[in-house]
């Protein structure tokens, strides 16, 4: 079969995957292949247990996996055989030199680059899927640009917006798709070859197209500003808690202004996942590179109020249990960072499991689908951890539950049945605000919310 066009994805990780899926079934008349330095990851991929959680797309992955999709460890020949490519590689927070902390780390990225300029036999259309640091196109220009050999290179931003545990739905029906490009002939004939892919199912006016640095920095923004929201309404859930208001009614009252809009203002235990901090790191140590310290300062206090969230969740168990947790044994419903994935990069849980072993607490984690992450990242770290998926059974003679992830399975469990089975007196801290904390408290657990004031039946607090 011969197909219209062929495209290349390098990088076969959450986003890399779900969005040639999402391209191959909306577009038969392109061939997709994604390639990975991963033999493990594409061997998931070309399986019946993809490497990823993700709900509707063992479906997606199977309708064209075969016929238009293909999952490859052959990068060099994905590299020659294909004109269009996207770079979807990780770009975590550099751990070294400068910038350490802070910065993106962009080998990964400038390793593909350099491959593709290795193995390019003709003239392509290379797509940046990761999120980058603004300007970085310039860098893959020079890289790929600098031989004279009449093979012509055009980079474009598409960055990707997606959130895990909803990836096939957003993909479907993006809010918007963004493509920046070069304003020349050439970077806007590349553009438009973008623009008519995507064409094939998002309406044409949720495809904006703008100039190449702005698309680049729009993907750090929308994080930044998605990710401040959440430690505006976590800041405030402290205040809730002194003042004794609840966060909920209060985030329901402001959401109400449709200037401000009712999505992302849930008080939580903080924002995890692999790119918040990391992205709004890169946008702090850009500000700073261009002597924009006050602009700086402004984006690094959310992620500094995101860990004073955190530690306050301790602060907070610490305190109900009489300050001292040493020898309980403390159950954590939820380890991903976020429901319906097992994705647990940033994941508050880590921090949280953490810092309950250095109180010498024993902990006891539970998750549907997380317990091989979890396990992963608490390896190495001295104290009495256990793994038990099924919820009831984690918390059996346990001192308290900490809620860490707001999986629909917690909100409807036996209640009566895991209060008998537990130590007394016997406390929930609800990190997601998801449980019926009246019918909690009435069966008698002691109910600690997050920005909301707790119910006890210790009778001073009362
Ligand atoms: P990931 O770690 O899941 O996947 C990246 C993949 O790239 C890995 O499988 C890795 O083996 C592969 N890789 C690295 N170097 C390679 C090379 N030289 N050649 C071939 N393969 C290579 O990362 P991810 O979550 O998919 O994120 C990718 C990018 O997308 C990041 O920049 C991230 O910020 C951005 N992003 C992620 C999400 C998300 O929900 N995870 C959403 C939007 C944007
Ligand atoms: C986020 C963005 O929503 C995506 O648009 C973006 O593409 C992606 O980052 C990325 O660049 O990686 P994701 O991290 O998958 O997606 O999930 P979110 O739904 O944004 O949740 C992030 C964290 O914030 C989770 O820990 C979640 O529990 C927390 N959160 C979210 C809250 O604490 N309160 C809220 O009101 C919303």
């Amino acid at each position: 079969m011969t197909f219209e066009k062929t495209i290349l994805c390098i990088g076969a990780g959450y986003v890399g995957g779900p969005t040639m899926a999402m391209i191959a079934a909306q577009c038969p008349h392109c061939r997709v292949t994604v390639v990975d330095i991963n033999p493990e990851r594409i061997g998931a991929w070309n399986s019946d247990n993809l490497p990823i959680y993700e709900p509707g797309l063992d479906e997606l992955v199977r309708a064209t996996r075969g016929m238009n999709l293909f999952f490859s460890t052959e990068i060099e020949r994905g590299i020659r055989e294909n004109d269009i490519i996207f770079v979807s590689v990780n770009t975590p927070t550099k751990s070294f030199g400068l910038g350490a902390g802070m910065a993106a780390d962009l080998q990964h990225w400038e390793k593909t680059a350099r491959q593709i300029l290795e193995f390019s036999e003709s003239s392509k259309i290379v797509i940046e899927k990761s999120t980058l640091p603004v300007k970085t196109a310039l860098a893959m220009e020079r890289i790929l640009n600098c031989r004279e050999n009449g093979i012509h290179f055009d980079v474009l931003s598409n960055p990707e917006f997606l959130a895990e545990g909803t990836a096939v739905r957003d993909l479907e029906h993006p809010d918007r798709i963004l493509i920046g490009s070069r304003e020349t002939d050439n970077g806007l004939k590349a553009r438009q070859t973008l623009v008519d892919i995507y064409a094939s199912w998002v309406p044409k006016e949720r495809i904006l197209t703008s100039n190449i640095w702005s698309s680049e920095l729009s993907k750090l923004v929308s994080n930044a500003f998605l990710a401040q929201r959440i430690s505006s309404i976590n800041a405030i859930s402290a205040l809730c808690e002194k003042a004794e208001a609840d966060v909920a009614e209060v985030s329901r009252a402001v959401g109400m202004d449709s200037r401000i809009g009712p999505k992302f203002l849930n008080a939580s235990i903080g924002f995890g996942g692999s790119c918040f901090r990391k992205d709004i790191l890169n946008l702090v140590y850009l500000c700073r590179n261009y002597g924009l310290d006050a602009v700086a300062d402004y984006w690094e206090s959310v992620v500094k109020i995101n860990d004073y969230q955190q530690e306050r969740f301790i602060r907070n168990m610490l305190g109900a249990m009489f300050n001292t947790l040493a020898g309980k044994r403390i159950c954590l419903w939820g380890f991903a960072f976020k429901a319906n994935t097992g994705d647990t990069r940033e994941s508050p849980a880590i921090f949280i499991a953490r810092r309950l072993l250095e109180e010498q607490a024993e902990i006891v984690v539970s998750d549907p689908k997380a317990l091989k992450n979890a396990r992963t990242d608490l390896a190495g770290i001295e104290g009495q951890i256990r793994y038990v998926e099924d919820p009831l059974l984690a918390a059996e003679g346990c001192h308290a539950i900490a809620l860490l992830t707001e999986w629909d399975l917690y909100r409807t469990l036996d209640f009566p049945k895991i209060f008998d089975s537990m130590a007394k007196p016997a406390f929930i801290f609800d990190g997601r605000n998801i449980l019926d904390h009246h019918r909690c408290f009435d069966i008698g657990f002691n109910v600690y919310p997050v920005g909301k004031p707790p119910l006890t039946h210790f009778l001073e607090e009362r």
